[in-house]
C-alpha cells in the first residue's frame, strides 16, 4: 500500500482547505494510506513513514511561509536518510500573481535538496487553469476548477506512488487505457 502525507502550515486556514481538498484526490487511488497534517502536528516519523509528500504553505512575502521553512531546517538531521520520495508542492496566496508559484519552487527545491522526486501537473482542470509548477490559488479554492487543481495534484500524487512504490504501471498518464480528463 502506497503512503502519503499532505503537510501544510496555515496561518488563515487557505492553505489547510487546500491540503483536505489534495487528499480527496488522493484518495480517488486505490490502496493508497493518506496523511495530512500540519506542519505543528507532523513528525520526523511521519515524513520517514510515507512515500510521496505534497508540500503547502501560504505565500508570504513571496515565498514559504517561516514555520514551514523550519519543519524543513529542524529536519536536516535526517538529512540523505529520505532520499527518492516523491513531492509536489501548493500554496495559497492573496491575489493572483502574488506569489504563489514562486512558493512552490522554493518548496519544491528545499524537496530537492532532501534527494525528494519532484513534479508537476500538465493536466488543465478549468479553462486557463492548470498546476505546472503545483496547485496554487487566491485565498481559498471555491470555483470547481480550483478545487479540482487541488484534487488533480493529489491524485497525480497518488498515481505516481503507485506506479513507483507498487508498480502499477497502468496508471502511468500516458496509458491511453487510463482516461486523464473527463473530455478524453
Ligand atoms: C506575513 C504575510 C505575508 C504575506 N505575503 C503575501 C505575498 O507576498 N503575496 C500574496 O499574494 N499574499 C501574501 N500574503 C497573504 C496570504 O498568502 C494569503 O492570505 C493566503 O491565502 C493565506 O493562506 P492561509 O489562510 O493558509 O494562511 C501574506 C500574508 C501574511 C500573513
Amino acid at each position: 500500500m502506497g503512503k502519503i502525507l499532505v503537510l501544510y502550515y496555515s496561518k488563515g486556514g487557505n492553505t489547510r482547505k487546500m491540503a483536505n481538498y489534495i487528499a480527496e484526490g488522493a484518495k480517488e487511488i486505490q490502496d493508497i494510506e493518506i496523511r495530512v497534517k500540519s506542519v505543528m502536528e507532523a513528525t520526523r516519523e511521519d515524513v520517514y513513514w510515507c512515500d510521496g509528500m505534497a508540500v503547502g504553505s501560504p505565500t508570504q512575502l513571496g515565498t514559504v511561509a517561516a514555520d514551514m521553512k523550519k519543519f524543513w531546517e529542524d529536519l536536516l538531521p535526517d538529512w540523505q536518510k529520505i532520499d527518492g520520495k516523491i513531492g509536489c508542492a501548493f500554496s495559497s496566496q492573496g491575489g493572483w500573481g502574488g506569489g504563489a508559484e514562486l512558493t512552490c519552487q522554493a518548496l519544491l527545491t528545499i524537496l530537492m535538496n532532501f534527494g525528494f522526486l519532484v513534479f508537476g501537473v500538465t493536466d488543465y482542470s478549468g479553462h486557463q487553469f492548470t498546476s505546472h509548477y503545483g496547485a496554487t490559488q487566491a485565498g481559498e479554492p471555491r470555483l470547481e476548477k480550483e478545487i479540482e487543481s487541488c484534487r488533480r495534484l493529489g491524485k497525480r500524487l497518488a498515481e505516481w506512488v503507485a506506479i513507483y512504490f507498487n508498480g502499477r504501471k497502468e496508471l502511468h498518464p500516458l496509458n491511453k487505457l487510463y482516461k486523464r480528463n473527463p473530455w478524453d
